[in-house]
């Protein structure tokens, strides 16, 4: 009783605070400027604290990148950078489709359509033969159970399936690490899902380390899905891309966290290895860290694109992958994907200062700071709405603060 006291003049304490630091009403609030829920920021973005860099209070993060497409298409696709999730389908505090409990680690914090809504590109994939299908899972030795399988390969697949079809002009690249053994496995699963109908095919693959295909190319022929496997039988059994032939991948998990180093994993060849044309970075710690992954996805996060830069002869990562996407300090993942885009697409600082289809090198004196809306101001848009969506919240959250403060007493 006296914990659960404890705990409840906690979450009032929270609330008073959250409260007393609200901005002047205005507004959508901006990046980095203090919130109460994720409705009161800027689209793109969502209302976070993160302790782990010492930042308590409720500010407006980013949880999506810029879209590289909006500077042009005419590239080859390796001089573009996607975000991408390890893991993408270990969504925290979900129940396991074979109705037990997960036992395992959870990596993301929302489903895959939202991810890819929120400009999520990149999905890492653990696909397992389990209970006479494809399982999405997280285990070891290769063996899925009941406890660590979260959910059949297809319904992800469906998602993946819808999003194509309803935006054609997005590229989705899937890495699977694949302990499917049973015959035609994948093929039967992506077959189903209706993915077939945008497989970029094998054969068009740059072996060797060449460009690949223009994106524009891909995305009007409608080869919009690209598919890596870590088995290399299947490219010539299931033509479905032996990834190790055409991406360098540095150590995951802890040891790719060093500073300063950017080790290749086992499987993938050196990473300054210019035969193969993709580079993809991970970034993020051997046990999944909800709390620290602000911290990581953020300064640290930055720090490591440029080293893995240096060491990857030169080249920027095209696939950023990280734990708990969402969760920084401010830019985030979505930063460093512009970052590295900027990059990539116009030899820029970020893909805000690349011009469309501008020529590389030249870049876009940085925009000055966006205006902050004046409640006052001469434009005279003082936006009602948005001030009784702030007030709506406050109202919302006295009353809370209200009934917790009268629970407390009555205790
Ligand atoms: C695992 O889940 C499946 C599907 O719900 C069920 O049929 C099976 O009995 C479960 N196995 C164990 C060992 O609990
Ligand atoms: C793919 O699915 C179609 C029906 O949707 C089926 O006729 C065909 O046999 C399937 N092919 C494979 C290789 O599974
Ligand atoms: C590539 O990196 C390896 C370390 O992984 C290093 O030994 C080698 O000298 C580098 N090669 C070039 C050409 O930079
Ligand atoms: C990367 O290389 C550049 C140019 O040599 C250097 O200025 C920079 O400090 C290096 N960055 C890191 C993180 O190693
Ligand atoms: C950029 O290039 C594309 C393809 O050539 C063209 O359709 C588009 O109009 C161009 N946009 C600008 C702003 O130059
Ligand atoms: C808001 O607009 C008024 C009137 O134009 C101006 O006097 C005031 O300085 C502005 N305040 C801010 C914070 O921009
Ligand atoms: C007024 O606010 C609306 C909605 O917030 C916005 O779409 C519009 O561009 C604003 N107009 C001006 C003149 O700032």
């Amino acid at each position: 009783m006296q914990g659960l006291r404890l705990l409840l003049q906690l979450q009032l304490l929270l609330l008073l605070l959250r409260l007393s630091v609200l901005p002047s009403p205005a507004t959508a609030a901006q990046l980095g400027d203090i919130c109460v829920s994720n409705e009161n920021c800027d689209a793109g973005l969502h209302c976070e604290t993160c302790v782990a860099s010492g930042n308590g209070l409720f500010r407006c993060t980013r949880i999506q990148p810029s879209d590289p497409k909006s500077k042009g298409t005419g590239l080859p696709f390796n001089r573009y950078s996607w975000l991408t999730t390890h893991n993408s389908f270990a969504k925290l505090g979900q129940k396991s489709r074979t109705g037990t409990p997960v036992i395992t680690l959870e990596n993301q914090q929302d489903s895959i359509t939202d991810q890819l809504n929120n400009g999520v590109r990149g999905l890492m994939l653990d696909m397992y033969d389990f209970l006479d299908d494809i399982w999405l899972c997280h285990s070891t030795g290769g063996k899925c159970y009941n406890f660590t399988a979260f959910q059949p390969a297809i319904d992800v697949l469906k998602e993946i399936q819808v999003f194509l079809e309803a935006n054609p002009s997005e590229v989705v690249t899937i890495i699977i690490e694949d302990y499917v053994t049973s015959p035609m496995g994948l093929t039967k699963v992506f077959n189903a899902s209706g993915l077939l109908k945008y497989w970029f095919p094998v054969s068009r693959m740059p072996k060797n380390g060449r460009d690949w295909p223009l994106l524009s190319d891909m995305i009007s022929r409608n080869q919009r899905l690209l598919v890596f496997t870590s088995k290399s039988a299947k490219e010539a059994s299931e033509g479905i891309a032996y990834e190790w032939t055409y991406i360098v991948e540095n150590q995951y998990g802890d040891g790719g966290m060093e500073a300063g180093a950017c080790p290749n994993r086992a499987e993938s060849s050196p990473m300054n290895t210019t035969s193969r044309s993709l580079v993809l970075m991970n970034y993020f710690p051997t046990i999944p860290n909800l709390a620290t992954a602000c911290k990581h996805n953020s300064a640290p996060l930055l720090s490591m694109l440029n080293t893995c830069h240096n060491l990857s002869a030169n080249r920027w990562p095209n696939f950023i992958a990280v734990d708990f996407y969402k969760r920084s300090n401010g830019g985030g993942a979505p930063e460093a994907t512009d970052v590295a885009n900027g990059h990539l697409v116009c030899g820029c600082d970020n893909i805000a200062y690349c011009k469309v289809n501008a020529s590389f090198g030249v870049c876009e004196v940085p925009p000055p700071p966006a205006p902050t809306t004046n409640l006052s101001g001469a434009n005279g848009n003082s936006s009602g709405s948005s001030i009784a969506l702030l007030l709506a919240h406050q109202l919302r959250y006295l009353w809370l603060a209200v009934i917790m403060s009268i629970c407390i007493s009555i205790r």
